[in-house]
């Protein structure tokens, strides 16, 4: 049995992520003074607070892009901190899904290429990922767009594009940085619908960076980042 399948003795599900007094400062600029946070399987967590608080940092930390100066992040029971480069890349392929801001597709790919692109990177052969990719363009209202290449996208459905490749390796835990940022509040909304019914459907743990508390209210609940500090380490209740 995983760590994260264990139960405690009060009966609380062992959380899939967390962070223990994480503390990160690039060069003389505190980021991270102290967040400690535990999420269980399946729950999707708002981080929110004002601009340059450390919301983005704490997500780096906790997929293992950036590490802490001091602190710890687990996943799933592990250490993630003092694992090597190559090792935590390998986490992150294998166990991590990613949107960002402004999508950040691949330009000179078509749409159904970039969402295949995780299981590319993680050795699938081309016809088998471009068949995983191209069942994800009718659930999120993208079909027909498979061919086109990003250019040719509007902002909402490029948005869509990186939902999908975030989420076609079925990640256990999706790490969105403001993931409906760039888009209309209507726009927005149809993603963040998208996000959260996909994500349900998978049971994946979500960290959802946002300032905007119409967004937040998706999630399960809530941290506040304020001047690189956050606790919450209270793991919350995953809603039916
Ligand atoms: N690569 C970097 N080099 C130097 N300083 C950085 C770097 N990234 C972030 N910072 C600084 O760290 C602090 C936290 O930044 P962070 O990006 O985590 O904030 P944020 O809460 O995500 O803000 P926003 O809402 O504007 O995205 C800020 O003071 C920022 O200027
Ligand atoms: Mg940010």
């Amino acid at each position: 049995m995983s760590a994260s399948q264990a139960a405690d003795d009060a009966g609380q599900p062992a959380p899939i992520l967390e962070a223990h007094d994480a503390q990160l400062s690039f060069g003389v600029t505190p980021a991270l003074r102290g967040a400690n946070l535990a999420l269980v399987r399946g729950e999707i967590l708002a981080v929110m607070g004002p601009s340059g608080s450390g919301k983005s940092t704490l997500l780096y930390c906790l997929a293992g892009i950036l590490t802490p100066d001091t602190g710890e992040i687990l996943f799933d029971g592990q250490r993630v901190d003092t694992m090597g480069e190559q090792e935590r890349s390998r986490l992150r392929r294998d166990h991590f899904g990613f949107v960002f801001q402004f999508g950040q597709l691949v330009p000179e790919l078509t749409a159904e290429e970039n969402v295949a692109l995780p299981l590319l990177l993680g050795g699938a052969s081309r016809s088998r990922a471009l068949d995983a990719a191209r069942a994800w363009f009718e659930p999120l209202s993208l079909d027909g767009l498979e061919r086109r290449r990003s250019g040719e996208l509007s902002g909402g459905q490029a948005q869509r594009v990186a939902l999908a490749r975030g989420l076609v390796s079925r990640p256990e835990v999706l790490f969105a940085d403001e993931p409906t940022g760039s888009l209309d509040s209507l726009t927005g909304e149809q993603v963040m619908e998208l996000l959260v019914s996909a994500t349900r459907r998978q049971g994946t743990t979500v960290v959802l960076v946002t300032h905007e508390a119409r967004v937040a209210a998706y999630a399960d609940r809530e941290v506040v980042v304020r001047d690189g500090k956050a606790n919450s380490l209270s793991a919350g209740r995953v809603r039916s």
